[in-house]
């Protein structure tokens, strides 16, 4: 599997450069279908009593520019009916209905009814069950808002909306908590690398159940992007959801844009509709809603970039993704109050293919490293989160494109699906990897005002890498 799926890789960046716009690989015209749809839980649990029940399907949680205050609740559905959320907050009888908002992706062939509402006006430190009602009788089953970790800093947002959502109607009859607990801003987030597979996401599914029962105090979920292999695939697209909704409906996400969600069906490049459509980030203020943005939790600052350069700017389908995004990086960075800035982008800062051997001094950076880590230099970014190799590699503190203890550290995050690529060691700024060959890891972000804690796990749980990073020493 490791040579097949090598080549194609090569050949795919191989065409690309030679022929941007042009069909990229038509020996890989089809997308392979998906070989097992795992169950639902809550598609299986609605149940109807007198009426015709709505199903329910790949609830997700996503963050918003506060997930402390705020929470996006998505899922679709086969049926055009109206629906709400419920919910409650611990401790309370009466919750409140928050009716929910709907439009259609079609996208591959399919049509998709998406529906979403924007909960706002969270109590802070305080927990919520919620679920999805459709009528008078049929209901989902309950899932859990749970609190995200703030600090005083944090309480100035709002909890702005995702970019193409307003606020929810809905009357709002929750009752208020008892004063507000003073907050270290500690967390820890659960981070999953690239996850694309041949068609068949049950690895996905184990590593992300793995992760939720070997760390239920985790409070937040990092997805790093390609989460599938192909952006225009709707059976990729169930099987990535199928294998994660049972993870995300109880945790808030944050979903990356990959190269692989720019893939049309016969892998030309287009406008990623589905992943835009399916994880709205919050609003980021440019006219490029949707592609990169930023959030706060705790004591950290996370900034979203997108590293689809290759894919969105060069081709003409997103001219100004550079220019507007880094316009909007310093203007973020300049209003960000939390201790740690953490970058999280899924394209690596490593040209591990095609390295510039006449330049023997940095040569091996990629072009996405040579476009973002100067700025990161300069913005003191603290810690830089990559994807896209599908292997494990901690590279630890750069700057200038070299070793330098007082750069942003870098870790790519390795790889939580099934496709493998053979990527070359480069001593000169990797200092940790996995044992070889590599068969999928996760990775845990424990955050805290003084120290982060960044651990790898295999993907049996087992522990394999870890660091830390303090603050002021
Ligand atoms: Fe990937
Ligand atoms: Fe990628």
């Amino acid at each position: 599997m490791i040579p097949k799926l090598l080549t194609r890789r090569r050949f795919l960046r191989r065409l690309f450069h030679s022929l941007i716009g042009i069909t990229l690989l038509p020996l890989a015209a089809c997308v392979p279908p998906v070989k097992k749809l795992l169950p639902h839980p809550l598609l299986a649990s609605m149940t109807s009593r007198g009426e015709a029940a709505a199903p329910v399907r790949f609830l997700r949680q996503l963050v918003t520019k506060d997930p402390a205050v705020s929470r996006y609740i998505a899922w679709q559905s086969d049926m055009d009916t109206p629906m709400d959320v419920e919910l409650i907050e611990a401790g309370h009888v009466k919750g409140s209905l928050h009716p929910a908002g709907r439009r259609t992706l079609s996208d591959g062939g399919e049509t998709n009814r998406l529906y979403e509402v924007l909960l706002t006006d969270l109590e802070r430190d305080a927990s919520y069950r919620y679920r999805i009602r459709s009528g008078v009788n049929a209901w989902s089953d309950w899932h859990e808002i749970r609190p995200v970790a703030h600090t005083s800093s944090a309480s100035a947002l709002s909890g702005a909306p995702p970019s193409d959502l307003s606020a929810s109607a809905g009357s709002a009859v929750l009752s208020a908590v008892e004063g507000d607990t003073a907050h270290t801003g500690a967390f820890t987030a659960l981070i999953f690398p690239d996850s694309q597979c041949d068609g068949d996401y049950t690895v996905v599914h184990d590593i992300t159940s793995l992760a939720r029962k070997n760390h239920p105090e985790a409070s937040l979920a990092i997805f790093m992007g390609d989460q599938v292999d192909n952006g225009e695939s709707p059976s990729h697209w169930r099987g990535w959801n199928e294998a994660v909704s049972p993870l995300i409906a109880d945790l808030p996400a944050a979903v990356l844009m990959g190269n692989h969600e720019t893939y049309a069906l016969r892998w030309q490049m287009r406008v990623p509709h589905a992943h835009l459509a399916y994880f709205p980030l919050p609003a980021n203020g440019t006219s490029l809603e949707g592609y990169f943005s930023s959030f706060d939790c705790g004591c950290c600052h996370f900034i979203l970039l997108n590293t689809q350069q290759e894919e969105l700017e060069a081709t003409g389908l997103v001219p100004s993704l550079t220019e507007t995004q880094l316009a909007w990086l310093e203007d973020d960075i300049a209003q960000s109050t939390a201790p740690w800035n953490i970058v999280l982008m899924h394209k690596d800062i490593v040209e591990y293919d095609y390295p510039d051997v006449h330049d023997t001094e940095t040569g091996d950076i990629s072009p996405t490293g040579r476009l973002f880590m100067p700025h990161f230099d300069r913005l003191r970014i603290d810690l830089v989160f990559t994807a896209h190799q599908h292997s494990y590699r901690r590279l630890g503190h750069l700057k200038d494109f070299a070793r330098d203890e007082t750069g942003p550290y870098y870790i790519d995050t390795g790889n939580c699906g099934n496709c493998y690529y053979d990527v070359p060691f480069n001593d000169r700024l990797e200092i940790a990897r996995l044992p070889q060959p590599e068969r999928g890891n996760y990775l845990t972000l424990e955050a805290a005002r003084e120290r982060l804690t960044i651990r790898c796990y295999l993907a049996d749980g087992s522990p394999a890498d870890a660091c830390d990073l303090y603050k002021n020493g």
